[in-house]
């Protein structure tokens, strides 16, 4: 893993220089030059440097001829061993002396929040001990684990086998008992722990969820169980003896889980990350509310992982994740949206919620995308219109978006029950049929003018005669009947046109339609039948005339007489045939 600098743990001063800033990161080391996401890490600080450290033991209280706590010349706090001046500092903290002091001491550093830990290091301004032992807590203090020992007695101290050289046995991280720290010729020392030698090699972090929980550490104690064999206890009466040691250097990144490129402190003075990627939390350990269309990631070097927002067309605050549709969308998404606004609904507020619809005019994400239904009180059936199109459901005869004009063919009532009721079809028939569907003005056009009969027109008809008509026609079925009266006969053709009272049949829909307009009372020429009546045929209508498509209706002129008597000679000489 780049950026773990083993090779700097040599020496307390190289240390320092690990821990000095690098080169300029990028100008967001959290996204790529086109923005998109990517894994980020705080960089390597001392984690330990100005924090407060607890020591279990301190000289100077009561004062001592080299120790006096109340003397800032001649005190020696726990401060000194994180202050600034490390190691330019030549103050050392210093416990009490030993015998009366206990033989283990503890130096205690909450480090704030969580840190991933690279190195830990202590330099000892006299002779190191012969046994320490390293601690983390990942809970601020209420739990401890061992990190590492160093000893000379792994088995006396901590009931341990030496390290092996090679590293851990097993295929995990875990706590070893190293050598003591060296006396150096000045009589000092130097306790350095990587978190490298305790964990086997080719383990990478990106990759073991165990590595990371091995560095991952709130706080750091380190236990000074045995002083070294020049303090040996059984010759306390001959020598007094204390623990001194200053710069303690905890060296790690802050941990953001990939997610953020520094720490800061927030308005409480708390150590948290400056979380990117939708992500929160002091570690940025979960997705911020509306960043749940997918789980919460630890990025990695090839997968950012960053939290996706909730697609809710900016109608949403707030969504939630699904596991179930996260499932079944190929683990792409699973946010749903929560409390749509804007008359908004659906899993990403992206149709209408009843009562309204869908304005075409403006962007799914406009504030006013969604239209209140404005349905008619009168004309329309509901209150609920289609949430795409906007139609109210209207009643019988209405029409219109909104139901609020009647339908062609209708025309307005009183009754709020039907507010648009059938045109009433004048003339005769217009209480037949009324089942009919109309469109009368493509459906036949009534006759009007004068008509020159011409022996053509005549011949081209099956029957010619002259009814008047008795009452108005009465519906049967797909025809309408009037009584009527053959007053005169001109030809009598195939429908056997006889005088006397006999029945016209007019087909229903053309009757509705007022064509041929036939009232009561009045005289008219029928000349009926031809090529248009066999269409219509004689199915459903009784014994009568019939006075299909092609008939002509005309009101009855006396002057027509003599000139009809005339066709008729005519047709009975044979001249049909040859007109
Ligand atoms: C010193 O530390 C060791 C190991 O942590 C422990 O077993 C022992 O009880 C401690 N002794 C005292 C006096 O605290
Ligand atoms: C709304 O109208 C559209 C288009 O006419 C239609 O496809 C859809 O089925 C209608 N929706 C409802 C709920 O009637």
């Amino acid at each position: 893993m780049p950026g773990w600098p083993w090779e700097l743990l040599l020496t307390a001063g190289t240390l320092s220089a690990a821990l000095s800033p690098g080169p300029p990161a990028p100008a967001d080391p959290c996204h790529d030059e086109g923005g998109a996401p990517r894994s980020c890490v705080p960089g390597l600080v001392n984690a330990a440097l100005g924090r407060e450290v607890l020591a279990s033991s301190t000289c100077g209280r009561p004062a001592t001829r080299a120790c006096d706590a109340s003397d800032p010349r001649r005190a020696h706090p726990p401060a000194l061993l994180t202050s600034a001046g490390g190691t330019a500092s030549p103050l050392c903290w210093r416990s009490e002396s030993l015998p009366r002091a206990p033989l283990n001491v503890t130096l205690t550093v909450p480090l704030g929040k969580a840190f991933e830990l690279v190195f830990v290091s202590l330099r000892f301004c006299s002779a190191p001990p012969a046994s320490v032992a390293l601690l983390k807590s990942q809970d601020h203090g209420r739990s401890w684990a061992p990190l590492g020992f160093f000893s000379s007695h792994c088995g006396l101290d901590y009931g341990r086998l030496p390290a092996p050289a090679i590293g851990p046995a097993g295929p995990g991280p875990e706590a070893l008992c190293f050598p003591a720290p060296q006396a150096q010729p000045d009589g000092s020392g130097l306790l350095a722990f990587s978190v490298q030698d305790s964990s086997p090699p080719g383990l990478d972090l990106d990759s073991s969820p165990v590595l990371q929980d091995w560095v991952t550490a709130t706080d750091i104690r380190i236990v000074l169980t045995r002083p070294s064999a020049v303090g040996n206890p059984r010759d306390s009466e001959a020598l007094s003896y204390s623990y001194a040691a200053t710069d303690l250097q905890v060296g790690g990144r802050c941990k953001c889980n990939g997610h953020a490129s520094r720490c800061l402190l927030d308005a409480q003075g708390h150590l948290i990350c400056d979380c990117r990627h939708g992500t929160e939390g002091p570690d940025c350990g979960r997705c911020k509310p509306f960043y749940c269309d997918r789980p919460w990631q630890r990025a990695t070097a090839r997968e950012p992982h960053a939290c996706l927002a909730c697609s809710c067309n900016g109608h949403a605050r707030r969504c939630r994740f699904n596991m179930e549709l996260y499932r079944l969308s190929g683990r792409r998404s699973g946010g749903v949206c929560l409390n749509c606004r804007h008359n908004t609904a659906g899993r990403h507020c992206h149709y209408c919620r009843e009562g309204f619809y869908r304005d075409p005019g403006r962007a799914l994400s406009d504030r006013r995308v969604c239209r209140a239904c404005d349905c008619h009180p009168v004309g329309a059936a509901g209150k609920t219109c289609n949430q795409t199109t906007g139609q109210c459901p209207c009643k019988d005869g209405v029409t219109g978006l909104t139901c609020n004009r009647c339908a062609p063919g209708f025309q307005q009532s009183r009754s709020p029950v039907a507010p648009c009721v059938k045109t009433p079809i004048p003339g005769p028939t217009e209480d037949s049929s009324p089942a009919q569907p109309q469109d009368c003005d493509s459906h036949c056009k009534p006759a009007r003018g004068s008509y020159r009969i011409s022996l053509k027109k005549f011949c081209r008809k099956d029957y010619a005669v002259q009814v008047a008509v008795g009452a108005r026609g009465e519906a049967r079925g797909a025809w309408t009947r009037f009584p009527v009266a053959v007053l005169a006969v001109f030809r009598s053709g195939e429908e056997r046109a006889r005088r006397g009272s006999s029945a016209l049949w007019v087909p229903a829909g053309d009757a509705a339609c007022g064509c041929p307009r036939l009232l009561p009372g009045r005289r008219y020429l029928l000349l009926g039948g031809g090529p248009g009546a066999a269409a219509g045929g004689a199915g459903g209508r009784g014994p009568g005339l019939s006075a299909a498509r092609g008939s002509l209706v005309l009101p009855w002129r006396d002057a027509w007489t003599r000139r009809l008597r005339r066709l008729q000679r005519r047709e009975r000489r044979g001249r049909c045939g040859t007109a």
